[in-house]
Parts: structure tokens; sequence; C-alpha cells
């Protein structure tokens, strides 16, 4: 899909023959075809997922039961929102951003990060996974609703499946993305993790560049934040460039979320963030939930974990060549005139 129809697609979307009704402007429609049977052998469930307009999102169909919940939400001024696509380092932009506005409280840290700043819609991420695991965890909008403020909140919704009122109200909003090449490595793993998924690398690439992955399209998910990234309630962040200097970053997130931090507290947080340092903590690094979802002795049994390897270009161990001048091709086609570079 090119940058234009991407764009397109997200001012309106009223062409579509829709198979159910429309509520509260999103509509759902069922997953078709090979592309579909192909998912649903993947995934190793039926139906596995369904399409949400706008943007064709791809979502398990709880979604249906929250989509409009969540479109609707009330949304305060003092909120702070994490977006972005998954695998994009949004836990990690994520635990800075809380560790910031908290005033680096590390003690107050050590609670689970879900509990501190929730993924909004994690119940329906892992609607398919279901288990005594999840039901721990509550329906997590309604952890959201019933936060105090000010509230941390993640999420990996679209621009336009977000609450509405993020137009109206516009609390701080921070945006992160990734080189796609690398996000859909990270996304392939992360999937055979906590999902999982079966399926060989070069066919999740395919259904990856073709949008056809859990949340959808790359693109308009980045171009609707890209588009915004002026405003002052939005600040655009990219994996590469917490990688190339962390603490410029967190100055600069500081800066936005209207804090003053001085040289030893950059230090201390950037050790707090430090990849290693993530990868050990259980309020960020899922172990304590993968342990509960999939026994005690998961961990000893994969090597795969949720703070994976911490790289940029970690692709250039995956991908043929092949496969590389696809997406560079793809990546190239979408950034084209954008001015946005994600390399
Ligand atoms: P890799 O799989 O390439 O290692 P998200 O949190 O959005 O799901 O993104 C996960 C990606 O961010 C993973 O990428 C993970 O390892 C990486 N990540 C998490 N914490 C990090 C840190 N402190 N430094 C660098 N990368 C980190």
């Amino acid at each position: 899909m090119s940058t234009a129809s991407v764009l397109q697609d997200n001012i309106v979307n009223t062409h579509q023959d829709f198979k159910r009704p429309s509520r509260g402007g999103i509509r759902y429609t069922p997953l078709e075809g090979e592309e579909a049977r192909k998912l649903d052998r993947m995934f190793n469930r039926q139906n596995c997922l369904i399409e949400v307009h706008p943007g064709h999102v791809l979502l398990p169909s709880k979604y249906e039961e929250l989509g409009d919940r969540i479109r609707g939400m009330e949304v305060r001024s003092s909120d702070v929102w994490v977006v972005s696509y998954p695998r994009t380092g949004s836990t990690w932009l994520q635990e800075m951003v809380w560790c910031i506005g908290n005033d680096l409280d590390l003690e107050r840290a050590k609670i689970l990060q879900h509990l501190r700043t929730p993924l909004l819609e994690l119940t329906v991420l892992m609607a398919n996974d279901d288990g005594e695991w999840m039901r721990d965890l509550g329906n997590s909008v309604e952890l959201v609703e019933n936060m105090q403020s000010p509230r941390y909140i993640k999420s990996h919704l679209t621009w336009e499946l977000l609450p509405a009122a993020l137009s109206t109200v516009k609390p701080k909003v921070v945006y992160i993305t990734r080189n796609p090449k690398d996000m859909c490595v990270s996304y392939y793993h992360y999937c055979t993790l906590v999902h999982n998924m079966k399926g060989s690398f070069e066919d999740f690439c395919e259904l990856f560049l073709k949008g056809r992955v859990p949340l959808g399209p790359i693109w308009s998910h980045i171009f609707g934040f890209w588009r915004r990234r002026h405003e002052p309630n939005i600040l655009f962040l990219t994996y590469e460039e917490l990688k190339r200097d962390q603490e410029a970053a967190i100055r600069k997130t500081a800066t936005f979320l209207g804090k003053t931090l001085t040289e030893t507290e950059v230090s201390k947080l950037a050790n707090h963030l430090s990849f290693s340092s993530m990868r050990k903590n259980p309020s960020v690094n899922l172990e304590p939930i993968m342990t509960k979802k999939n026994g005690p002795d998961f961990l000893q049994a994969t090597e795969l974990r949720f703070i994976r390897k911490g790289e940029v270009g970690d692709w250039k161990n995956h991908m043929t060549p092949e496969m590389t001048t696809r997406f560079d091709a793809w990546i190239e086609e979408n950034l084209r005139g954008t001015g946005l570079s994600l390399n």
C-alpha cells in the first residue's frame, strides 16, 4: 500500500462493503481467504483475527466488545500516553516516561509495569491466549478507566482507534517507531514467544509486508502520528534515536514532559533503562507473566526473551538478500516524500 493510499485510507474509509454493521464509527469484518487460513494455522486458532476499520487493523475478535468503549473513553489532560506499533522499543520508552513523570521513584518502579502504566488493549491482544494468568491481570480497559491521575497509559492502537478525545483534550502523547526490518524480526520472535506462533520467518515477512500480522499495516500506524508530530502535545521518537544517544533522548523526553533532571539523575535513569538492566528487571521483562502463563520451567526451555537483543540492524542476521531488497524497496516507496527516515 503506498503512502498516498495510506493517508487517504486514514481520512475516509467508507467504500468497503462491510459485512458487519457499523457501530460508533468503527467497523469490523471477518478475515477471509488464504491469508486468513495461514494466520489461523500459524496462531493455531480458527478466526484468530478480524479486520477493524478504519485502517485495516488486525485484532482478535474480542476487540468488537471493547472497540467502541476505547474510542469513547474519557481522556484526562494530565494523562501521558505512550503509543507505538509493537516491537519498536515501547517498553523501554514506557519505562523512561514513567520514571521521568514519577521523579525517578525506582522503588515504586519495582511494581509490575503493567499496573503502573497499563497497555490499554492487553485484554484484547491476549484474548486468544486466555487463561488463569489473564484473569489475574483483569480487564485492561477497566484498569485504565479506574486509574488515579496522572495516568500513564500505553497503547499499540492506531490514532483512529484510540479515544477520540485525544484530539480535543490533547494530553501528552509520546510515539515511537523503528526501522521496519528490525521491527519485523523482533515481532516474529515476540509472536513465537508470547503467542506460541508456529511458522517460518519468511512466511511472517510476507504477511508483515502485506500488513497482515496482528495490528495490521505499519505505515498507516506511523503516519497517523508523524502527521501530527508538530503538535505541541506530541513527541515523535525512533528506536534508533534512543540507541544512538539514550541520555539525549531522556533529556528530550523530560523537557517534553515539563520535568528538569540533573545530570546525575539522567545517568541514574540511563542505568535503570540500559538493555542489561531492563533484561533482568522482572517488573518490565514479562518473565513473571510468561512463567504464570506457561509454567515455571518455560524460561529454561527457551532461549527467547521479551527483551531480546536490543540492537539496531539485527535484520542482517535473519533476512535473505532477496527479502532485504524487497523490504528496502517497500520502505523507500512508503517513506518517499514524507520527510521521515528510519535507518
Ligand atoms: P529486539 O527484539 O530487537 O531485541 P516493544 O517493547 O515495543 O515490544 O519493543 C521490544 C524491542 O525493544 C525488543 O527488540 C527489545 O529487546 C527492545 N528493547 C527493550 N528494552 C530495551 C533497552 N533497554 N535497550 C534496547 N532495546 C530494548
